[in-house]
């Protein structure tokens, strides 16, 4: 070969080594974007992923057993459970301690992270006249199995499901959860327990201690149970006062402002379309990183969606409230008409695109093809 046609030669390899040398950075950052948001949302092994705002609008209620996200236990205030999303069998919180450290009456355990509050809530609730108890607290997988189990036996499955949570999927197993009582009363199941001075005054004071009522009365279609006035959630003070004031429920607070999990429309149903609201969203700030823990243990096929008809037979968490006419349920934490979620998966598939893009070029590139 004469010496020109070998310069020329080696001049166009070193310019194609050059462009491939400036392309490929380029094409590592597209895939870096594309990756970012996906693995952030899916991949998370703990679930543990950085906080979102919304992934799309609350879904409406049904029954699935979506592994929630964030689930590290050092997560507990921004963990949601509802009848879609769930905790493992084995989430077990590392802290529980009994309930009676907290100078309160009752059984159970919690967690560590709220005896001060819990104590401060029952000397000021007995203060006020209004002394409260325990009836319930930490309950594991397994024991809300039978407890599950045991309602459906008794009522009938479409029946249960209006007011006990299916295995995986109770704030009980959270540690957090609490099922009040008057102190040295009986079960607060029976009659009316939030027109008792006990159940008037947690309505009333409670969030101001950090705790704040699940599911209360006329919010069914959002919280998916009937009313019950004695379950609340502790979520440390900051984050109940910000719940209190947003007028959200826990559910939807939650959601809107640090759920992670995707929740894909129940199979057959078009994407929802995504609209901007003007729900407002206080919120504190992201969470941080993950802590290990173990993958899904879904037991449950799938169930209908409750009737809206009221119980009839009064059942141990008894329904107190009619039908729920299912409006349309508040979005949050949107940006700019479209949910972070959209956008980030919009962003996604745009830089997958271009990177693949990148690298064709490369490749051709490597093999001689005119970039
Ligand atoms: N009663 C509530 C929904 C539970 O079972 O956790
Ligand atoms: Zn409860």
């Amino acid at each position: 070969m004469p010496l020109s046609s070998r310069r020329r030669g080696r001049g166009a390899a070193r310019r194609r080594r050059g462009l491939q040398l400036s392309i490929a950075p380029l094409a590592l950052a597209c895939l870096l974007l594309a990756g970012g948001p996906l693995l952030a949302s899916v991949a998370s092994p703990d679930g543990a992923g950085p906080a979102a705002r919304a992934m799309g609008p609350l879904p409406a209620c049904r029954y699935d057993d979506i592994l929630t996200s964030p689930r590290a236990y050092r997560q507990w205030d921004h963990t949601l459970v509802d009848t879609i999303l769930m905790v493992p069998r084995t989430y077990v919180p590392p802290d529980l301690v009994p309930v009676s450290e907290a100078g309160i009456e009752g059984s159970g355990k919690i967690r560590l992270v709220m005896i001060d509050d819990l104590k401060a809530m029952a000397d000021a609730a007995r203060q006020a006249g209004a002394g409260i108890g325990v009836q319930s607290a930490y309950r594991s997988y397994e024991q809300q199995v039978k407890t599950f189990q045991g309602y459906v036996a008794r009522d009938g499955r479409a029946e249960a499901l209006k007011f006990s949570a299916r295995p995986g999927h109770s704030e009980h197993q959270l540690g957090v959860a609490i099922d009040f009582r008057s102190e040295s009363g009986g079960s607060p199941f029976e009659g009316d327990w939030g027109e008792t001075k006990a159940g008037q005054w947690m309505a009333a004071n409670a969030w101001k201690y950090g705790f704040v009522m699940s599911y209360p009365k006329g919010k069914r279609s959002v919280t998916c149970y009937v009313y019950e006035s004695w379950h609340f959630r502790y979520l440390g003070r900051d984050l109940a006062k910000a719940v209190h004031d947003s007028g959200l429920t826990v559910r939807e607070y939650l959601w809107a402002n640090y759920t992670t999990a995707i929740v894909p429309p129940p199979s057959g149903e078009p994407l929802p379309t995504y609209a901007p609201t003007e729900q407002p969203s206080p919120s504190p700030g992201p969470s941080e990183s993950p802590a290990a823990s173990p993958g899904p243990s879904p037991t449950t096929a799938h169930s209908p969606a409750p009737s809206p008809s009221a119980a009839p037979s009064p059942p141990l968490e008894p329904s107190a409230e009619p039908s729920p006419s299912a409006p349309p349920p508040p979005g949050g934490g949107l940006v700019g008409g479209v949910a972070p979620g959209v956008a980030a998966a919009t962003i996604a598939g745009l830089a997958t695109l271009a990177a693949a893009v990148l690298l064709l070029l490369l490749r051709r590139g490597r093999f001689g093809a005119v970039l």
